[in-house]
């Protein structure tokens, strides 16, 4: 988007960049760390592109506070890090104080330098005990993570105002269980149901009784988000397939965190595929578990890459798809894909192949306030948004620079959209541009590179990318320049 003049953020807009724990802490066995589903499934041939895994990463555990330097250099107001489970409950009991006191030195060094520590308490790293007792598909579950929220607030509460419960359960329950592709790496319908409802009960659990303990944090939730166009809106068949991309990314979570109910529609659409899935979740879902699913948030974190461009009808010319790196089998990650199509319109894409498509985030920001989020009283966070490209390293008088005008042109495109929302009436507070660091892309591995800063993986060396550089700039000024 151009515009003339340059743009200024409100006042109360934070800054900042995001990490989780697995994709760049390593230090895998240290210190009382046992497994988690992650690093089980890393072991898993095929599973993840190169044979990569988590046990040294970007080796922030040993390396956090020249990191947190780095964001200060940057000028980051606040930063979003995930604590890691396996770390801190190896086995998901007893409490590891080695793993806790990390997370304690972490948030002292973030203060220090006076930036805000935004707590995530899962992204993505089960303790692989717990998978071996069911994971997610067992109830089990969401109240060991209750336990495990409050052992962390035992720890932190002083010191840490802002906690996300979850990030993206859609990733947690059907990516995971149902499409095989993330850890646990299983192809059940059944399993990624009751995943995503244990999911949520975990998060109302937590949200309600850290709220109890005090009534000054900041709680919510980070959900993956999409905005799905249909190719023809006067086609019955297109408008379906996008309703059903809009129900099963959006509204399977939406609405039960904001409205205490589940879409109706996307129950039917499941049934048809997989009766004894759903009746195995109605049996899983008792009464009062929607009243603790939509307890109130005072934040809520929307994730935003890309949006979709669907039909009802195989394309002449499909895009590649996007998801699987690895020849390991997949499955469609929600029954109601079935009869979905993704098409091509001409917008550019990263390697990921991912659109590039910044206006879907005001469209999307927009939509997610006036619907849930301003009649709930909760306030919105873009919690990540980003973009993967080749970079190249160079060496330039003796530094090492890296020229990713893309991706700051990335940020930039976005920043402008969040702008755009603002302006139609949402209230977002804040960025966290994804990810602060090159680091393990999940099934990915180390191939795909998302970060502000570069990691060389053989040395450890940090570079500041000109995206970093131009992010730098921006948060320096609060504009936007035309
Ligand atoms: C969302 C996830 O939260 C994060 O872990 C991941 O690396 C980014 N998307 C990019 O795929």
């Amino acid at each position: 988007m151009t515009n003339a003049t340059s743009r200024s953020f409100p006042s109360n807009f934070l800054f900042g960049a995001a990490t989780a724990a697995f994709q760049i802490e390593g230090a895998a066995h240290e210190d009382g760390r046992r497994d988690s589903i992650w690093d089980a499934f890393c072991r898993v041939p095929g599973a993840v592109i190169n044979g990569d895994n988590g046990d040294v990463a970007c080796d922030h555990y040993h390396r956090y506070a020249g990191d947190v330097a780095l964001m200060k250099d940057m000028g980051l107001q606040t930063y979003r890090f995930s604590t890691s489970w396996s770390r801190v409950r190896p086995d998901g009991g007893a409490v590891n104080a080695q793993g806790v006191d990390f997370y304690k030195r972490l948030v002292d060094e973030l203060l220090g330098a006076d930036i805000l520590p935004w707590l995530t308490l899962y992204h993505w790293d089960l303790p692989q005990a717990l998978q071996e007792q069911g994971g997610w598909a067992n109830r089990d579950t969401a109240e060991k993570f209750t336990e495990y929220a409050l052992s962390m607030h035992d720890a932190l509460g002083d010191r840490v105002n802002v906690w996300t419960t979850l990030n993206e359960p859609w990733c947690s329950s059907f990516l995971s269980y149902t499409a095989g592709l993330h850890a646990p790496g299983h192809y059940s319908v059944e399993e990624g149901v009751l995943a995503a409802h244990h999911l949520m009960l975990g998060h109302g659990q937590a949200v309600q009784e850290l709220r109890a303990r005090d009534e000054s944090l900041q709680l919510g939730i980070t959900l993956n988000l999409t905005v799905a166009d249909p190719v023809d809106p006067t086609d019955p068949a297109d408008v379906d397939a996008a309703r059903r991309i809009d129900g099963q990314f959006n509204r399977w979570f939406l609405d039960p965190i904001f409205r205490g109910e589940y879409p109706a529609d996307v129950v039917e659409d499941i049934r048809k595929v997989d009766a004894a899935a759903i009746d195995a979740w109605e049996a899983a879902v008792r009464p009062g578990d929607l009243d603790v699913i939509s307890t109130r948030l005072d934040t809520m974190g929307v994730n935003y890459y890309h949006g979709e461009f669907v039909g009802g009808h195989v394309p002449a010319d499909p895009p590649r798809a996007g998801d699987a790196p690895t020849d390991r089998p997949g499955r469609s990650p929600f029954p109601s894909h079935d009869g979905i199509h993704w098409h091509e319109r001409g917008l550019p894409r990263t390697p990921m192949n991912w659109e590039v498509q910044p206006e879907g985030l005001t469209r999307l920001l927009t939509h997610v306030w006036d619907e849930y989020a301003k009649p709930a009283g909760t306030v919105l966070y873009v919690t990540e948004n980003g973009a993967a490209y080749d970079d190249e390293r160079v060496v330039e008088d003796g530094r090492v620079r890296v020229h990713d005008d893309e991706r700051a042109d990335f940020v930039r495109a976005h920043l402008a959209a969040i702008l755009d929302a603002v302006d139609a009436g949402a209230d977002v507070r804040g960025y966290f541009y994804w990810s602060l660091l090159d680091n393990f892309e999940w099934a990915w591995g180390y191939e795909k590179r998302f970060g502000i800063v570069r990691v060389d993986y053989d040395t450890q060396e940090r570079t500041v990318k000109d995206s970093g550089l131009e992010y730098s700039r921006i948060i320096g000024s609060r504009a936007l320049e035309p």
